[in-house]
């Protein structure tokens, strides 16, 4: 009989975008603006037949990174981009029909992955003022959890645990003998990390990326850090050479040039705390906490009206979230430099009037 997994079946799926191109991008969460041409110029010249003709190799680029943000490379696993770095956590360490523990609103690939591999996935809400009460997230670590999931900052929320609560957290998960998963998606936007967690404890893993700051969302690069038993496991789900070799390639150009990191989280801060002045100037109600991304509330039109008109009379994407605490329906909006967020300003104030 011929099986088709139903999980799989009934796995719903959006695969809407396509298209993006000669667009202002303010829906994803990436640099809109992206990395200068020169710098991408400089790094093509090192292209060679070799490069494109072998199976990439990931030994360099992983002591480059190991070194970079101090940890040993057994403590490193690459993805293709974080969210499989996500997926191969869920799979490894929650047990078909086992619950996986997360907040909503927060990133739709938990759940995704979750019904994906047949497991549940179980929420603790954010409040009506999109608070999260800690004490409820911490009683819900129970034993039938197989995974916890924290995302610090949370996205879309943009708010983040302190160190304290994270120890609460470590702690209930040990208790209960649950796994944990860190996602540090918007590290660099918000520094406080915590990656000590991953390499101190069995059980608990970490995962970044390179499409935010970084810029390189087309590579799909990210890494899992963990123990070495750990990054074992995680490492074992991968698909044989599963990091291209451009990802790499740019990562590393990125890392090894100085003050260049520094300079892309300056520049997209900036154009946050700008866009935030002069929309506030403007008397826009305006919910910004951590990560590239703000919540803004529209003063006459209706949020989704803005959307499809941004993109189709403006040709600049945003998104619109439904309901959100204090705004209602609002737009939700990636940060970029200054001169991009002025350009959408000008567009919003055309729009909304
Ligand atoms: C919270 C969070 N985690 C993970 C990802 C996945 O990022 P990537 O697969 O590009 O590394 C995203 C992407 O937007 C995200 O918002």
């Amino acid at each position: 009989m011929y099986y088709i997994n139903e999980d799989i079946v009934n796995l719903n799926r959006i695969f809407d975008q396509e298209g993006r191109d000669g667009y202002i991008r303010m829906d994803l969460n990436e640099n809109p603006v992206g990395l200068s041409q020169e710098f991408i110029d400089e790094v093509l010249s090192n292209v060679t037949p070799e490069l494109l003709a072998k199976y990439p190799e990931q030994l360099e680029f992983t002591t480059k990174l190991a070194e970079f943000i101090g940890v040993q490379i057994e403590n490193i696993c690459l993805v293709n981009g974080s969210a499989e770095g996500i997926r191969n956590v869920i799979q490894a360490y929650s047990r078909p029909g086992g619950k996986v523990l997360s907040v909503t609103p927060s990133y739709a690939m938990y759940d995704v992955y979750c019904n994906m591999y047949g497991r549940n996935s179980v929420h603790v809400e954010y409040d009506e003022n999109l608070n999260m009460n800690i004490d409820d997230f911490i009683n819900a670590i129970q034993d039938d959890i197989d995974l916890v999931i924290v995302l610090n900052p949370n996205n879309p929320v943009g708010d983040v645990y302190t160190y304290e609560e994270m120890d609460q957290i470590v702690e209930a998960c040990k208790e209960h003998e649950c796994n944990l998963l860190i996602d540090e998606a918007y590290f660099y936007f918000y520094p406080n990390s915590f990656i000590k967690y991953a390499l101190e404890n069995d059980h608990v893993l970490l995962t970044r990326t390179f499409s935010k700051v970084f810029s390189l969302a087309g590579t799909r690069l990210g890494y899992v850090v963990g123990k070495p038993n750990d990054i074992e496991i995680v490492q074992k789900l991968c698909t044989p050479h599963n990091i291209n070799a451009f990802g790499m390639l740019f990562a590393q150009a990125i890392i090894e040039k100085e003050g260049m990191i520094d300079d892309l989280v300056e520049k997209q801060l900036n154009g946050k705390h700008h866009l935030i002045d002069r929309l506030t100037e403007k008397g826009y109600i305006v919910s910004a906490k951590e990560g590239n991304f703000i919540f803004i509330k529209p003063k006459i039109v209706d949020a989704s009206e803005i959307v499809e008109k941004m993109k189709y009379e403006k040709k600049i994407l945003i998104k619109v979230y439904k309901n959100v605490p204090e705004l209602g329906d609002c737009l939700r909006v990636s940060i970029g430099e200054s001169d991009v967020m002025d350009k959408f300003i000008e567009a919003l104030e055309d729009i909304d009037r």
